[in-house]
């Protein structure tokens, strides 16, 4: 799986050119990339600047070597390689499970081009399958208020506890995340409208016509996915 991973970003860092502001990612897959990009500009002399989407890509930039910007100075960004929880056959993501949803959706709405990094079994017929939940960043004022709100719109919910410390995850921006389980999605634009509707929500894991293309690692190689943005 690690290798599958390393594959695709890898292949992913190859869209990335001399002068390129590139959105950095966050996850295990996304921290390959942000490996083989160091090594790629240091081997080639590139000039690029990061745009970390979490502090984890932060303090893997510096430690191989790329330097860091941000939107105020670069507010368009020619590449972002980022992971995904979930990829359905139209490119529509599911992201989150790193708690890094709501600046991983801010950078890549800002970039002209988004790669998406997995290994295989991210790959799903529809976005929900398997049980697997919607993250939903949530400013902690209005945790339970949310949580009604999205039980009301067929999700069951849990907030998320952290690791290796108690109580709630808490967010790169001070907010907590909770997780909406609402079995396999039929229309997830329409799910994400509802959920953004709600006061409190910040942001939410559906990632809805974003991604141009997928660089998908199997055993066997990199299988490479591509749709046309029409935003
Ligand atoms: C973080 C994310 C990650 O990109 C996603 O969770 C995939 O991570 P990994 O590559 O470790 O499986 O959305 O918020």
């Amino acid at each position: 799986m690690e290798a599958a991973k390393k594959k695709a970003a890898y292949a992913a860092v190859q869209h990335v050119k001399d002068g390129f502001i590139v959105g950095l990612g966050s996850g295990s897959t996304a921290a390959y990339a942000i490996e083989a990009l160091g090594e790629r500009a240091k081997r080639e002399h590139l000039s690029v600047l990061g745009i970390p989407t979490s502090y984890q890509a932060f303090l893997l930039a510096v430690k191989h070597g790329i330097p860091v910007t941000t939107l105020e100075e670069h507010p368009v960004v020619d590449v972002t390689i980022d992971g995904a929880d979930q990829i359905d056959p139209k490119l529509n993501l599911i992201k989150g499970m790193g708690a890094a949803l709501a600046r991983e959706k801010i950078v890549a709405s800002a970039s002209k081009q988004n790669i998406i990094i997995a290994d295989e079994h991210k790959k799903v017929a529809a976005l929900g399958e398997n049980g697997h939940p919607v993250p939903v960043e949530v400013l902690p004022f209005a945790i339970a208020v949310v949580q009604r709100r999205i039980e009301a719109v067929g999700g069951k919910t849990v907030l998320r506890e952290g690791k290796g410390k108690l109580g709630p995850v808490i967010t790169d921006n001070g907010n907590a995340v909770i997780d909406a389980v609402f079995g396999v999605i039929d229309d997830a634009a329409e799910l994400e409208r509802k959920l953004k509707m709600i006061p409190g929500v910040v942001e939410t894991g559906l990632f809805i016509r974003l991604a141009n293309a997928a660089y998908i690692g199997t055993v066997s190689g990199v299988e490479k996915i591509e749709r046309k943005i029409l935003r």
